[in-house]
């Protein structure tokens, strides 16, 4: 069965996903839109509410139906998705219907559009994959005019609608370094409110992602409308809501006032904003984005992610062969399997002051080259990693010197410093061909099997002197980071990229598609951790989530918690170490050793299962993986309030009349008494309390 369908009478497509439907039609006026999106309606279903067109509220407002890429023009006043200005300064759009097509398997809608006088075309495009709910949308302008640009003052990739409610409240991830995706749920002003990143990068700040119900939805009820732009540059999301009438929502790259010029014959595409609607909850939105980045996303879904060691928090710069073959010693021991050496190792970077961009071996702290090291990391068992920061250049460095042109600048203007660096200009092809140049040497040289790709540096002063379209670089940048990820990907089918960006600060489903994990937060402290990872999981699966256990006191906010509970907050996602292993007692590293193993016999279940976050009500939050008979439940308890401990933890997923074996301890539990009653939790007397649990039906 197609998953779209048209109807040429109404003028109205319909896309279908398996609990979900999305409709629009062409207007008298030839714009597009929206009819509806929820659940499931038939062609006919679908045509009827096509022909209930909603009245303008007064003489004052025209348009009173919602566009599906609102254009200036007419009498719109809402925010606009697409803002063009032509050569002889007729600015907004008139739309004429210029056809659409369909492609053979049914999945993908485009619908193109031209205005009635300015040779420019508009493509709205819309993907459904078949068993998703995921719609992708996203858009391309091309300036079909012989002689003149057109200037692009905004351009979206969609504009999304809630149906009518009496209330609407958005889900949106806030935060900024050491503090990412803290979930936040707030009615939608009678406003304008607008979500956003100025930097150049996805940010710490905001995730595009956002979700929408009426304010009665819960973990496991309601109905949710859910977006996520696949960007890792700037972006912004306008939310708009009227006293009266929807909420509607329009999104892409780039923030505001940014100006692109398309040259005659040019064209300009957008990422994909997809949206999501479900029926049952938070969670049930979340599982469905999930399965949709394993299955739509990324490049190696089946792959089982490494237990890893990183040498950050260990050694900061201080690093050199002996101090890593050290760590790399012990985290054998621990059943580590892959070891990647972070920040310190090239050029004068024994600070953050000096040598970013020298990406050769420091010749003090490597004599040898990274060779020997390398060399030792397989022998004991383990892969090779390595952190690169790709974008970015000290200043007190042989490349800046040698190259003062290639970073972010403008004329007559300073070049602000952060963490004493600056940014490359990526939009720049010598600078990208270089780029891709020493990372591909870099890894072909050494077999490198896993890349750390940080970027600690937000743009400023983002000019592009003596180019003629400057503001362009916010999304050539973008593209170039995702090209040249692309191209050692495609030359090096064994390597693997790790996405961050000073913690959490470049987590998209753009980055996703080209890379397997992210580092979601510089703060391992695993009570701040446990929140954060709830955030991350509104959108992102925990087999991209990666998390280390590292020291106690942790080095960000002193909290001294239990080995246990900082492996078990940890396991929630691709479990690492980051501890200065070489000053862990020998007690301590036993322990590790069998909390790796038991990460080892779960991590299938985790890394690929489905994901319900059961509880998180202050005293316990706690999330279960479920992958076929197989379940694994996470519990944490930072606190203890009185002393009491925390009621049995009702399950999801099972069956009631099913039996479930406890792996460890050999109990069993009719599944009915795990829906209804709960699974009683041993959980350690005292704080910082945890537990893992490995459940199996048995018949
Ligand atoms: C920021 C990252 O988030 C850290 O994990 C570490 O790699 C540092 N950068 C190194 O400079």
């Amino acid at each position: 069965m197609p998953s779209v369908l048209f109807d040429p009478d109404h003028r109205l497509w319909l896309l279908r996903g398996p609990t979900t439907a999305y409709a629009v039609r062409l207007a008298e006026d030839d714009s597009v839109r929206h009819v509806h999106w929820g659940a499931p309606l038939t062609l006919g279903q679908a045509a009827e509410l096509a022909e209930r067109i909603s009245p303008a509220a007064s003489s004052f407002e025209a348009v009173a139906d919602v566009d599906e890429l609102a254009v200036e023009g007419g009498a719109r006043f809402g925010p606009p998705s697409l803002l063009v200005r032509f050569a002889d300064g007729t600015r907004g759009v008139e739309w004429r219907y210029a056809g659409h097509d369909i492609d053979d398997d049914g999945g993908h809608l485009r619908i193109h559009l031209d205005d009635r006088h300015y040779p420019l075309r508009v493509t709205l495009n819309y993907r459904v994959h078949a068993g998703s709910d995921v719609i992708e949308r996203w858009t391309l302008v091309e300036n079909r005019d012989e002689h003149d640009p057109v200037a692009v003052l905004r351009l979206d990739s969609a504009a999304w609608a809630a149906p009518h409610r009496t209330r609407y409240r958005m889900s949106h991830l806030v935060g900024g370094w050491n503090s990412e995706f803290q979930l936040r749920r707030t009615d939608v002003p009678v406003a304008e409110t607008v979500l956003t990143s100025r930097r150049g990068m996805t940010s710490h700040h905001a995730n595009p992602w956002l979700a929408v119900d009426d304010g009665t939805a819960v973990e496991e009820h309601g109905e949710v409308w859910s977006t996520a732009l696949a960007w890792s540059g700037s972006w912004r999301v306008t939310l708009h809501r009227d006293p009266v009438g929807r909420v509607t929502w329009t999104g892409g790259f780039g923030h505001e006032g940014l100006t692109w010029s398309l040259a005659p014959g040019e064209t300009l595409e957008t990422p994909v904003f997809a949206g999501l609607y479900t029926a049952n909850g938070f969670g049930a939105a979340s599982r469905a984005w999930h399965a949709y980045v394993r299955e739509h996303v990324l490049s190696h879904p089946d792959e089982t992610h490494p237990v890893l060691y990183n040498s950050w928090e260990a050694t900061g710069f201080d690093v050199d062969e002996a101090g890593q073959m050290a760590l790399a010693a012990r985290a054998a021991r621990l059943g580590v399997e892959l070891f990647v050496m972070d920040d310190g190792w090239f050029g004068a970077r024994t600070s953050e002051r000096a040598g970013l961009g020298d990406w050769t071996p420091n010749s003090d702290r490597f004599p040898s080259g990274l060779g020997p090291l390398v060399a030792e990391v397989r022998r004991l068992g383990m892969r090779f990693g390595i952190w690169v920061e790709p974008e970015s250049v000290n200043p007190d460095s042989d490349l800046y010197r040698a190259h003062p042109d290639w970073v972010l600048h403008m004329a007559n203007r300073g070049r602000t410093e952060m963490r004493n660096q600056l940014v490359l200009n990526l939009a720049r092809p010598d600078a990208a061909e270089w780029t891709h140049a020493w990372l591909d040497r870099l890894v072909g040289e050494y077999g490198v099997d896993f890349l750390k790709w940080d970027a600690n540096r937000p743009f400023t002063e983002a000019g592009w002197p003596g180019h003629g379209d400057p503001d362009r670089l916010w999304i050539e940048h973008t593209r170039a980071v995702y090209q040249i990820m692309d191209r050692l990907r495609a030359d090096h089918p064994g390597l693997r990229i790790e996405a961050c960006a000073g913690g959490g600060g470049r987590a998209d489903l753009g980055v996703l598609a080209r890379t397997d994990q992210v580092w979601i937060s510089d703060n391992t402290d695993p009570v701040d951790r446990i929140g954060i990872q709830h955030g991350f999981s509104q959108l992102y699966p925990a087999h991209v989530m990666s998390a280390w256990v590292t020291d106690s006191p942790n080095v960000a906010t002193a909290r001294r918690t239990p080995l246990r509970f900082r492996f078990h907050v940890a396991m929630a996602g691709v479990l690492g170490i980051g501890g200065d292993l070489t000053a862990w007692t020998e007690q301590e590293l036993k322990e590790s050793a069998e909390l790796v193993a038991a990460y080892k016999r779960v991590r299938p279940v985790v890394q690929h299962g489905r994901q319900h976050r059961l509880r998180g009500d202050g005293t316990l939050t706690a999330v279960q993986y479920t992958r076929d008979d197989d379940h694994v439940v996470l519990a944490w308890c930072p606190t203890r309030a009185f002393g009491h401990d925390p009621a049995p933890l009702r399950l999801a997923a099972v069956q009631p009349e099913a039996t479930y074996l406890d792996l460890d301890t050999g109990a069993t539990y009719p599944g009915a008494v795990l829906l209804h009653s709960g699974l009683p939790l041993d959980l350690p007397p005292g704080d910082h309390a945890s537990t893992l649990v490995r459940l199996r039906k048995a018949g």
